[in-house]
Parts: structure tokens; C-alpha cells; sequence
């Protein structure tokens, strides 16, 4: 008895599961966006959340007492800003923090591949992982991804709630607020998107970024693998993604 229940269970839940990503795929393909609620646990949101405070204040750190003629290479600007994440790059404040391939981001774009192959209906490769731990008065102006960036995500992990701004497909501007662990899952090549300044103290968001596997040039964007960082982008790069097609702004 108690295995006729179990086994009916199974079917309930997975036949639910195929309702909620036909919901997802249909909003996805329609508007160019889709909210994915708690796609990371709450264990996951508070370990990713105390993990980069770490990595700020190591960062920090590292620009305060190492950079410059500091002996070890791996302290040296280059290598810094690589391993150890930028502090007030482009626009942002002197405060915000930025991190791009690290091991730990990099896990959670494996892991949720299939969840955006699922959303998009498309095969993909994983490209990268990026973290940035936005302060108060940062704002982000209106934008497209680079175009190889087809499917991505943004995850708000802590810190103030912060509404994100984004033209869908049929040219409406839409409001999205998330909250811990959810993602918003977007066409972040074809949908314009933006932040009014942040008016709280602080915002952790966590990108996911994919390509579908016509695009395998930008396999894990260009790295040797996943958990390393970026390469700076070459004009052999920029020339291919021309003859791609593949356009939109470097911005995140
Ligand atoms: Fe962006």
C-alpha cells in the first residue's frame, strides 16, 4: 500500500515539474524573461553571501598592502584584479565589488545548466559566472549583454532588495524585484535592461551566463575551464563575433 502511494507521489511530482517548466519555457520565449523562484537554497544563499564579504575584505586587502612592487606575482595588479576581484571598476563605486570566473560561482552555473536548458528549450555551454556586491548610489544604466550571452540569470543572494528595469519582447518596460535565491532567467542580448540607483546600503547579485552549442567558440567564454578567470577579450575575438552576428555591450 504505503508503495502504491509512493509510486503515485513520483507521478503527481513529476508531472508538476513538467507543468512549471512549460510555464517557464512559454513566459521565457514570449516576453524574454522568466523568474525561476528559489533556485538556490537558503543554505546556498548564506554560504555565497558570508563567502563574498570574505572575498571583498581579501580584496581589499590585497589592493591596500600588495599591489605594486609587492615580490609575489600573483599580487601584482594583473593577478590581483584576476584572482582576487576588482574594487570601483567602470562606473560603479570605489566600494563595489567584483568578481568574475571564481570557483564557487562557477559550481552553481554547472549545477543549474539544466535548469536554463529546460527554460530556454536550447543546449548550452556553460560561459561564466560573475558576482557584483553593489553600494548604495550605484545605478546601472540601460543595456544589452554581449551577444554570445544568450540565456542568463541574475540571482539576488542578500544585502537590500534592488528592482531591476527591462524592456520585454513586445518593447514593454517591466519592474522585477527578486527575492533572496530567486533568479531572473532573461535574453540578456535582446532585452534592454537597467537599475535606478540604489537607494538601500548594499546588494549582492550572482550572474549565470550561457551560450547555446552553436556558439562552442565561447565555450566557458573562452577559458581553458570552468573556476578560472577571464581572458581579456582579443581583437581576433571581437573580429569572430562580427562574423557571428553576435553583438550588444560588454556591460553587466
Ligand atoms: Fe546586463
Amino acid at each position: 500500500m504505503i508503495k502504491e502511494l509512493n509510486l503515485i507521489d513520483e507521478k503527481f511530482n513529476r508531472a508538476q515539474q513538467k507543468e512549471k517548466f512549460l510555464y517557464l519555457k512559454n513566459n521565457f520565449l514570449k516576453n524574454g524573461y522568466v523568474v525561476y523562484e528559489n533556485l538556490l537554497s537558503e543554505e546556498e544563499v548564506s554560504l555565497l553571501f558570508e563567502y563574498t564579504k570574505l572575498k571583498r575584505n581579501a580584496s581589499k586587502w590585497i589592493n591596500k598592502y600588495c599591489v605594486g612592487d609587492y615580490p609575489n606575482s600573483f599580487t601584482k595588479p594583473i593577478f590581483s584584479k584576476l584572482y582576487f576581484g576588482l574594487l570601483g571598476e567602470l562606473d560603479f563605486k570605489k566600494e563595489t565589488f567584483s568578481l568574475s570566473g571564481d570557483a564557487f560561482t562557477d559550481t552553481l552555473l554547472n549545477k543549474y545548466k539544466n535548469i536554463f536548458e529546460k527554460v530556454s528549450g536550447e543546449e548550452l555551454y556553460n560561459t561564466t559566472s560573475f558576482l557584483r556586491f553593489y553600494v548604495k548610489g550605484d545605478k546601472l544604466l540601460n543595456h544589452t549583454d554581449r551577444g554570445e550571452l544568450a540565456v542568463s540569470g541574475t540571482i539576488h543572494v542578500g544585502g537590500n532588495q534592488w528592482e531591476l528595469g527591462m524592456k520585454d519582447l513586445s518593447g514593454n518596460n517591466k519592474n522585477i524585484n527578486l527575492r533572496p535565491g530567486d533568479c531572473l532567467i532573461y535574453q540578456g542580448h535582446n532585452c534592454q535592461h537597467w537599475r535606478e540607483p540604489l537607494e538601500g546600503k548594499e546588494c549582492l547579485q550572482v550572474f549565470l551566463h550561457y551560450t547555446p552549442t552553436k556558439n562552442e567558440y565561447f565555450k566557458y567564454d573562452r577559458r581553458e575551464g570552468l573556476g578560472l578567470p577571464p581572458v581579456v577579450t582579443s581583437e581576433k575575438d571581437l573580429e569572430f563575433k562580427k562574423q557571428l552576428g553576435l553583438g550588444g555591450y560588454i556591460e553587466d
